[in-house]
């Protein structure tokens, strides 16, 4: 997509076994459209070779302070001053220790402390054994460097290749790639609290049967992705679906309509920004059987009985926290026909101040999608484009329309 289109990072490797992830993040950042300039300690040679990571960024690697290939003989000043930003990744124990003591000798340090640290963010991609992460010494030197204004990133838990197991992995490319982009985009919704619901409802019949629908959750996982990217503390209310959580995002699964209202219901008081986004059943079995309901072979079918289920949109935009202006609720409409119409209508019907129609059978399932924005001034159009463009640009909107 293109979405570090413009942006000139440093990536800087100190001495790690995560240099290996680092080719790879390498080609993820100028996959997205980043232009590379890559710097490495003497440490991290000993692990993957300057020829390697020249070679994916298409630019010579640096990796001391006397390089005489600039006119000035000043790398440090040079590289620093075109960086968007500084991201160390691997970032290691003794490096976060150099940082934290401002140390110059060698010109991944030198360069750090060099930047103008206004213009060019430090991002640090720790990566280290579990005893050297744990230790008060890193934890005092982590604490310096982020007060310091570098963003110090999380660490994975898992396998390290000392065979122990514990926290201090080096997060994956893909998700150091969604940091970068998360970090470059406006915080207009910092600050806010954004509930979301996403996914399909299931509504259980027996013990292994149900109603369901074809809602994919990817437009619920996009917005919830974007928000996160936008600064917001989110919380994801997602029924059954095969998603992948987005990072920094707190997920709670939920079965049926009644199981979501409740999550919801609880959720929504702390909430400033609630987003219903779930194809809830419209109704469920009247009654639940606890054990499977046979085929006896006599050729007769079972008789259901439906009752209709909440309505969790209407029920929070009714709630006091929203009606005294404190929760901004947005609804989505999925129809198939007169969108502007329905859309209008429903918006009215369920009391919110911003409704999203869209296609149902154009969307379902699909990566992208067109929406239709309904408030009390009128409707706007956002044409078809990916779910993860819609995200953005429906929090966008959102942002705009919330109480300063
Ligand atoms: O009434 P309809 O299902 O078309 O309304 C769609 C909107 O209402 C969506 O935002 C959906 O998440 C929400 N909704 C709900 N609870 C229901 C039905 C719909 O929150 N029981």
């Amino acid at each position: 997509m293109n979405e570090l289109a413009g942006k000139h990072i440093v990536l800087g490797l100190s001495g790690g076994v995560a240099c290996y992830k680092s080719a790879e993040l390498c080609r993820a950042l100028i996959k997205e459209g980043a232009t590379v300039q890559v710097v490495m300690t003497e440490a991290a040679a000993q692990f993957i070779t300057p020829v390697t990571m020249q070679a994916l960024s298409n630019r010579p690697v640096y990796g001391s302070q006397w390089d005489a290939r600039e006119a000035n003989n000043m790398p440090h000043i040079n590289l620093s001053r075109e960086a968007d930003a500084v991201l160390i990744a691997p970032c290691s124990a003794d490096f976060i220790a150099r940082l934290a003591q401002g140390r110059a000798d060698e010109l991944l340090s030198l360069l750090c402390l060099a930047r103008p640290a206004q213009q060019v963010p430090l991002l640090l991609a720790p990566a280290m054994n579990r005893e050297m992460w744990a230790h008060p010494a890193t934890q005092r030197n982590l604490a310096q460097v982020a007060q310091d204004s570098a963003t110090v990133l999380a660490v994975g838990n898992g396998d390290q290749a000392c065979g122990e197991t514990g926290d201090g992995r080096m997060l994956e490319p893909a998700e150091l790639l969604e940091e970068v982009i998360a970090f470059f985009t406006p915080k207009v919704l910092a600050g806010q609290k954004v509930l979301v619901t996403a996914g399909p409802t299931f509504e259980a019949i027996d013990p292994v049967r149900g109603i369901t629908n074809h809602s994919s959750g990817k437009m619920g996982f996009a917005i919830a992705r974007a928000a996160r990217e936008a600064g917001a503390e989110v919380t994801l209310v997602a029924g059954p679906v095969h998603l992948s959580t987005p990072r920094g995002v707190q997920r709670i699964n939920v079965q049926s309509a009644q199981n979501m209202l409740e999550t919801v219901m609880h959720k929504a008081q702390a909430a400033t920004v609630f987003i219903a986004t779930a194809a809830v059943a419209d109704w469920r079995p009247a009654t639940q059987a606890d054990q499977k309901i046979k085929k006896d072979g006599s050729g007769q079918t079972p008789v259901l009985g439906f009752v209709e289920n909440p309505d969790i949109l209407a029920t929070v935009a009714q709630s006091q926290h929203a009606l005294v202006g404190d929760l901004f609720c947005v609804g989505f409409a999925a129809e198939s026909h007169d969108l502007l119409a329905h859309a209008t209508a429903k918006r009215a019907r369920k009391g919110v101040p911003l409704l999203v129609g869209n296609i149902g059978p154009a969307t379902f399932g699909q990566d992208d999608n067109a929406l239709l924005l309904v408030d009390a001034h009128g409707h706007r159009e956002l044409p078809r484009a990916s779910k993860r463009t819609l995200a953005r640009q429906l929090v966008a909107e959102i942002a705009m329309r919330l109480p300063r």
